[in-house]
């Protein structure tokens, strides 16, 4: 358990922690431009997102690293990634289909977007970061995210990370992450900043690593 100079008290979550936590991870993401093109309907918006962060929880909480604040106000789901990526599991997508329903392609077409472009160097995965809505910017995100940098410092990991709105992606920039190319969602979709956090050296933080391949550009 750590506790920060802003008192904020971090410690791994547990399954007795799942309802809070769920509800923290879908309230905080229930607005943004990533949650209106993948729900564009808000009235199923919320039940949808419960169902779908229920799943994410309890993934985390098996395969993962979840940090959360003494109170359970947030909520950080990492996932060591020693190897290059190997696909999207078809239990996964099942899950996937099952908690989101009529939802599921732009869900699935995220994954594999997500999939498809992430860099192949060993790292951390930050794959979803939440504070509950009223309890944002009081320093919550900034101490979990530390929390789990300084344990990926000692043993000289990179983290990675996908930033889903300009301001998000200027409090990784602050704690040493360097953006790589942008994603484009398809169909009228937002944008996503995927971002980087290597060992800095003299001449800054570290470069955005190799991801995968490239789509083939079309012929003119
Ligand atoms: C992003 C988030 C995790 C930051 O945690 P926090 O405790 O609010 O942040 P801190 O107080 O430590 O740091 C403040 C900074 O966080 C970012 N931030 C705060 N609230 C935010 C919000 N609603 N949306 C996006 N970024 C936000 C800003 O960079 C802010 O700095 P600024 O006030 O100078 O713009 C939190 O606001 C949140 O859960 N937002 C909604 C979900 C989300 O966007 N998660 C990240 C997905 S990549």
């Amino acid at each position: 358990m750590t506790q920060t100079r802003n008192r904020v008290t971090v410690r791994p979550a547990t399954h007795d922690d799942a309802g809070p936590l769920i509800s923290v991870l879908a309230e905080a993401f229930v607005d943004g431009p990533v949650a209106d093109w993948l729900i564009p309907d808000p009235d199923d918006r919320r039940a949808v997102y419960h169902r779908y962060f229920r799943k994410v929880l309890l993934h985390g909480l098996a395969h993962g690293e979840v940090d959360t604040t003494a109170d359970l106000a947030a909520v950080a789901i990492w996932y060591p990634r020693p190897e290059r990526p190997s696909g999207i599991p078809a239990e996964h997508l099942a899950a996937l289909e099952q908690a989101t329903g009529v939802y599921a392609p732009k869900f699935t077409l995220l994954d594999a977007m997500f999939e498809a472009f992430h860099p192949q160097e060993p790292h951390h995965h930050l794959a979803y970061l939440a504070v509950c809505p009223e309890r944002q910017n009081r320093g919550i995100g900034t101490a979990l995210l530390r929390h789990h940098h300084r344990q990926l410092d000692t043993l000289g990991v990179p983290a990675y990370l996908e930033a889903s709105n300009t301001r998000n992606r200027e409090l990784y920039r602050r704690l040493g992450y360097r953006a790589g190319p942008p994603l484009i969602l398809p169909t009228a979709g937002p944008t996503i900043w995927r971002m980087w956090r290597g060992q800095p050296s003299a001449a800054g933080p570290a470069a955005f690593p190799a991801t995968g391949p490239r789509p083939r550009r079309r012929a003119r």
